[in-house]
C-alpha cells in the first residue's frame, strides 16, 4: 500500500530521517517505535507532505506522493493525526467533525451557488455521517460540547472521529495512547481494531510498549534517523539492538 524508499529528511546538518526504506502492507496495523528523537514524527510528516523530502521516494497505492502538498496526499486517502490533537477549541464536537473535508469528494464548490437544494442535502448527509461517527467513537453524548471542554482522552477520540470523516484508506497515528487514561485507552484500542477489521490500514507511533505489542504486527524500529529493524512483536522484543537503542547506545 505504501512504499518508502531511501527517504531522507534533514534539518540543517541533522538527518532526522536517514535513508529509511520500508513497505507497508495493506490491511496491517504496523507499529513504529524508537527512543525520543529517533525521527518517527519527522518520518510521518514527510510521508504526509508536511515536510518535503530531501531524498528518496514515497509511493502510495502506486502513485508517487513524495514532495506533493499535504492536501493532495490527504485527498488520496492518506491521513495523519497530530501528536497533540488540534480541534477547533471554540467549536462544538459536532461542528469539528462536520468541518473535515472528505478525501474522495469531488470539487463541487463552484456548483454550489446554482444548486442550493443539493448543498442543503449534502450538508444534511455530512451532519448525519458526523453523528454516526461520533456514535462510533463514543462521543455522541458530547456533540454539543465545546471541544476545549473535552479531556485529553476525549480529544483523542474526537481526533479519531475527524480522521474518519475524511474516509481514509491509511491512517498515520502519532501516539494515540499519550495522556489517555486506561479506560479510554481500551475504548480507543477497540475502535482501532474495529476499523482495521473494516479494511483501514494503520501506521502507529506509540511509546506504550504493551499497547504496541498487543495491537501492532509488524513493528518498525527507528533509532537516530535510521530504520534499525522490523519484525513481529516477538522478534522486536528479543532483539538486542532494540534494547541497546533504548538504553542510549548507537545503532548497530
Ligand atoms: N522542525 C524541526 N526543525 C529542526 N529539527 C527538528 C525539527 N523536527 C524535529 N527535529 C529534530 O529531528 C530529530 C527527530 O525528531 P522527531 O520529532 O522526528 O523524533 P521522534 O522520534 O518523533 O521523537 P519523540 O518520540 O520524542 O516524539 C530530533 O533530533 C529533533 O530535534
Ligand atoms: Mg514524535
Amino acid at each position: 500500500m505504501l512504499e518508502v524508499a531511501r527517504l531522507v529528511k534533514e534539518f540543517g546538518g541533522l538527518r532526522a530521517v536517514d535513508d529509511v526504506s520500508f513497505t507497508l502492507r495493506e490491511g496491517t496495523i504496523t507499529g513504529l517505535i524508537g527512543p525520543n528523537g529517533a525521527g518517527k514524527t519527522t518520518l510521518f510528516d514527510t510521508i504526509a507532505g508536511v515536510h518535503r523530502p530531501d531524498g528518496g521516494e514515497i509511493v502510495f497505492r502506486g502513485r508517487r506522493i513524495g514532495g506533493r502538498p499535504p492536501h493532495r496526499i490527504f485527498g488520496e486517502g492518506l491521513v495523519r493525526t497530530f501528536q497533540i490533537p488540534r480541534p477547533f477549541a471554540g467549536m462544538t464536537v459536532l461542528e469539528n467533525c462536520m468541518l473535515v473535508p472528505q478525501a474522495q469528494a469531488g470539487e463541487r464548490f463552484w456548483n454550489n451557488w446554482v444548486a442550493r437544494g443539493r448543498v442543503r442535502a449534502q450538508e444534511r448527509a455530512i451532519r448525519e455521517r458526523a453523528l454516526e461517527t461520533l456514535e462510533f467513537v463514543g462521543l455522541a453524548r458530547l456533540r454539543g460540547e465545546f471541544a476545549r471542554n473535552l479531556s485529553g482522552g476525549q480529544q483523542k477520540l474526537l481526533e479519531l472521529a475527524r480522521v474518519l470523516m475524511a474516509e481514509p484508506r491509511l491512517i498515520l497515528l502519532d501516539e494515540p495512547g499519550a495522556g489517555v487514561n486506561p479506560t479510554l485507552l481500551t475504548a480507543i484500542v477497540e475502535r482501532l481494531r474495529e476499523l482495521h477489521a473494516r479494511g483501514i490500514t494503520f501506521l502507529v507511533i506509540e511509546h506504550n510498549m504493551d499497547l504496541v505489542m498487543n495491537l501492532c504486527d509488524p513493528i518498525l524500529v527507528m533509532a537516530q534517523g535510521k530504520l534499525l529493524m522490523q519484525g513481529s512483536p516477538e522478534a522486536v522484543r528479543s532483539d538486542a539492538r532494540v534494547l541497546e537503542a533504548y538504553l542510549g547506545g548507537a545503532p548497530a
